[in-house]
């Protein structure tokens, strides 16, 4: 009977990950460390152990590791000491037992994005917009012997998450955001740049394909071999905002959908946007994955009604 320990189990990826992770392992006992009670409430009627607590109670986060099989952490990617205090936890546990835990980073595919400004490259140099040091922390983890460490690169998701706990897509809820001050969707350069776009069911699937490969005890990868992309569709920018400016103006949050060219000095956060981010999930299909959820552009609308919905309720604003 395997047992996990979730950071951000009532997150866009941690919740469908859980979710999904339940329905495909029955024997799971599941663990999360959640810090509102309405969610405790939620998770716990799923059967998962909720520990009331937040991100920065470390060695609370240690504590807990330190007693499951696999540590899945979907709060935050660039979150270090968080990073290092689950680890911390494994090191325990194999000190203790000899036994090696699973740790699984959540990462992103920004990390491979160039500097192009909005232009279609397929050849421009990955920019070092973020280091790589969490690839390496975890690579080194898994070196050291103590664990088993896993990174997971997922692409921008989106579509409704099977979890019980709705939550926007990240990116609509940031366009949300910048919508209100720029009155229109931004794009730089000729808006060409490409980046994959991949269905929440379908990478929740690709945890789980990683998940069990990992309880196999067949994987003999080195730390770098447990690097996995999850990509999806390309789609170029000025596509993806040309879409959602439709269904921000047929939901009233906009007075046009056309999109408007901005510079990357105005809103710096276009230099990001505006990357080529290409990745290629060929380990992920030679394990048999295949994404097959419904497209971006059918899930639009759906997804921009959750944002709206979710803004009521939740962090983000509308303005
Ligand atoms: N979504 C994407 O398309 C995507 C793609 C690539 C990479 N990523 C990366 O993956 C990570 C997770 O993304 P997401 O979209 O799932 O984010 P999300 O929906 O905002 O979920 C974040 C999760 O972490 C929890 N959390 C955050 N701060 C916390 C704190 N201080 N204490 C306790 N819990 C805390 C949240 O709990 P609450 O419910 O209490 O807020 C929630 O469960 C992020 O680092 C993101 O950059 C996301």
């Amino acid at each position: 009977m395997p047992s996990i320990f979730v950071l951000g189990a009532t997150g866009y990826i941690g919740g469908a990950v859980l979710f999904t992770l339940l329905n495909e392992i029955p024997d799971l006992r599941a663990t999360a460390l959640i810090r509102n009670d309405a969610h405790i409430r939620a998770l716990s009627g799923l059967g998962v152990t909720c520990v009331k607590g937040n991100n920065q109670d470390l060695e609370l986060v240690t504590e807990l590791a330190s007693k499951a099989d696999i540590i899945l952490n979907a709060a935050d990617a660039d979150n270090a000491a968080l990073a290092n205090s689950a680890l911390q936890g494994c090191k325990q546990r194999f000190n203790a037992t000899a036994v090696k835990s699973i740790y699984i980073h959540t990462s992103g595919l920004a990390v491979l994005g160039d500097k192009s400004e909005g232009i279609f490259d397929p050849v421009a140099p990955v920019h070092d917009l973020w280091p790589l040091t969490f690839v390496f922390r975890t690579v080194e983890a898994d070196k050291a012997g103590y664990v088993s460490a896993y990174i997971i690169s997922p692409s921008s998701a989106y579509g409704e998450t099977p979890s019980p706990i709705s939550r926007p897509v990240l990116l609509v809820g940031l366009l949300i955001k910048m919508s209100g001050a720029l009155k229109a969707l931004p794009y730089i350069g000729d808006g060409s740049n490409v980046s994959p776009f991949l269905h929440i069911k379908d990478l929740a699937s690709a945890y789980t394909l990683v998940v069990k490969h990992a309880l196999s005890g067949n994987d003999a990868a080195s730390g770098y071999g447990k690097y996995y992309i999850a990509s999806g569709t390309e789609i170029a920018w000025k596509e993806v905002i040309k879409a959602y400016g439709v269904a921000f103006h047929k939901k009233g949050l906009l007075q046009t959908s056309e999109p408007c060219l901005v510079s990357p000095q105005q809103v710096p956060v276009m230099r990001l946007f505006g990357a080529n981010t290409r990745g290629n999930s060929g380990k992920l299909k030679d394990m048999g994955w295949n994404p097959s959820s419904p497209s971006f552009f059918d899930a639009v609308e759906r997804d921009v009604e959750n944002a709206i919905n979710a803004a009521t309720t939740t962090n983000f604003s509308l303005k």
